[in-house]
């Protein structure tokens, strides 16, 4: 774990079968060659797991799974735990994606409870939060986050150093896969706010959880978007499959060597 590297993550979300490794190859291979400054991972589906472990050995994307249930194991039909899926090669696992509160009704305290499982086995959790576009609209946006970062986020007791096992990524829902993104400077207010609610949760170890920004981030707008201000990496969806576009997004990254962005 290096602390305050910047953390880049692709979500495939469901899209991926096998044929998916030949980009993975091609990142791999990338990665080796070029210098890049920040942690890499890919969650991709669970399935894939195992194979892409075999792929990246001794390579540097890390993997990570979509969600996890919180018990460890038990009669959860369809379900996967945190612990599977450390067994199968992940290191990280996203908890809270606006896509899982949504369509399976997840709420703070599932996703509070999925994240401590994550801990548990060992994972980092990448835990989602933001807004719909009428609460942005209302002008809701951040009383939605404080909520839910007091809600869904694990206590200190149970995080150890906050900043090691935890970050946040800040994904507007009305962002998501849409093209749409922020303004720069909205970003920017937004991302300071989280470390505010961080420092509130967590004090001083609070304030170096990293807070990535998700939502429509691509090749076109990741430089932007990753210089920002308290924005320490990325969350992203649809441009995260194709490897030259993923490894254009990693590239784009350009923190200093103490990898602050500030
Ligand atoms: P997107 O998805 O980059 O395709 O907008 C982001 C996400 O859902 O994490």
């Amino acid at each position: 774990m290096t602390g305050f590297s910047p953390l880049i993550a692709g979500n495939w979300k469901m899209f991926g079968l096998r044929s998916a490794l030949r980009e993975v190859k091609t990142l791999v291979r990338l990665l080796k060659t070029h210098k890049h400054n920040c942690d890499v991972v890919i969650c991709p589906p669970a399935t894939l797991l195992p194979v892409l472990r075999q792929v990246n050995r001794g390579g540097q994307v890390a993997l990570g799974g979509q969600a996890c249930h919180p018990a460890k194991d038990g009669a959860h039909t369809g379900d996967i735990s945190a612990f599977m899926l450390r067994d199968a090669g992940a290191r990280y696992c996203i908890v809270g994606h606006s896509e899982r509160r949504q369509a399976h009704g997840e709420s703070d305290a599932q996703i509070r409870a999925q994240a401590v499982s994550a801990l548990g086995a060992g994972l980092t959790a990448i835990l989602c939060i933001g807004e719909t576009d009428a609460q942005n609209q209302a002008g809701e946006t951040e009383a939605v986050l404080s909520q839910q970062i007091a809600e869904s986020c694990p206590e200190r007791e149970v995080t150890g150093d906050p900043a090691a096992r935890l970050a946040i990524a800040y994904e507007p829902i009305w962002a998501i896969g849409t093209g749409r993104t922020p303004r720069p400077e909205d970003i920017a207010k937004l991302h300071a706010f989280v470390k505010e609610c961080l420092h509130e949760k967590y004090g001083e170890a609070g304030a170096r959880v990293r807070v990535l920004y998700g939502g429509s981030v691509k090749p076109e707008n990741a430089a932007q978007i990753l210089s920002l201000p308290g924005v320490d990496g990325a969350l992203v969806g649809g441009a995260s499959l194709k490897a030259r576009d993923f490894f254009t997004i990693i590239r784009a990254s350009r923190h200093g060597p103490d990898g602050l962005n500030r």
